[in-house]
């Protein structure tokens, strides 16, 4: 089979999907899907998120620097993506998915109840890079539901069912099996 040279992009897959809350001018809450999302410092704990400059979303975390990463499990499909193509300029996206809000501990964006995981993060820096500005947020405080907890303070993926995005593909898959652990082919246990 030969290899087909293709006009270059972004075909990184599968990319985490996650839904971000954040607040606008007037307090009001708003949910946003991204899959251009990613772990950029260890120590500060740091996460990047991409938003296009026209999102309503947009205006809300660059005007309030402050964001909830929530990270969904797979039977939340729909509803994350109904969350990435209705907007909060328009619609209510707390009240029309039906999700509980849990007030965050150091920054005013809720985080969604049903979310086993849940990042508060403060913006540290806004970089701008075309289609997409970069918002690189420190994570100040983190939420871990109990039942995805397992010894040692390790999530159990079996019962956290994290749902992932396909870019390329334009899919969302689950992630069917563990193949291996951190450091198993130094005989780490
Ligand atoms: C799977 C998926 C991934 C998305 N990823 C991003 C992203 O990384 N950045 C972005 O700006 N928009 C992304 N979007 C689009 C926004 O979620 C969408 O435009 C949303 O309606 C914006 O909501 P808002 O107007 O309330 O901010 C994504 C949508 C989907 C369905």
């Amino acid at each position: 089979m030969g290899r087909k040279s293709l006009p270059p992009t972004t075909l990184l897959f599968p990319t985490p999907v996650v839904l971000v809350t954040c607040v606008d001018e007037a307090g009001k809450p708003n949910i946003i899907t991204l899959a251009w999302v990613g772990v950029v410092s260890s120590e500060p704990p740091m996460i990047g998120i991409s938003i296009r400059p026209g999102r309503y979303s947009h205006a809300c975390v660059k005007r309030s620097k402050e964001f909830v990463v929530n990270l969904p499990s797979e039977e939340m499909v729909r509803k994350v993506d109904a969350c990435g193509v209705l907007s909060g300029r328009e619609t209510d996206k707390f009240s029309s998915m039906g999700w509980k809000q849990v007030p965050g501990q150091k920054v005013k964006p809720p985080l969604i109840d049903e979310c086993p995981v849940q990042m508060e993060c403060q913006v540290k820096e806004i970089v701008p890079l075309g289609s997409h500005d970069l918002f690189l947020g420190e994570v100040v405080a983190l939420h871990v539901k109990e039942e995805v907890l397992k010894e040692k303070g390790r999530i159990d993926i079996a019962k956290a069912l994290p749902l992932v995005f396909c870019p390329g593909a334009n899919e969302y898959w689950n992630l069917a099996k563990c193949v291996g652990h951190y450091g198993f082919t130094k005989g780490k246990p």
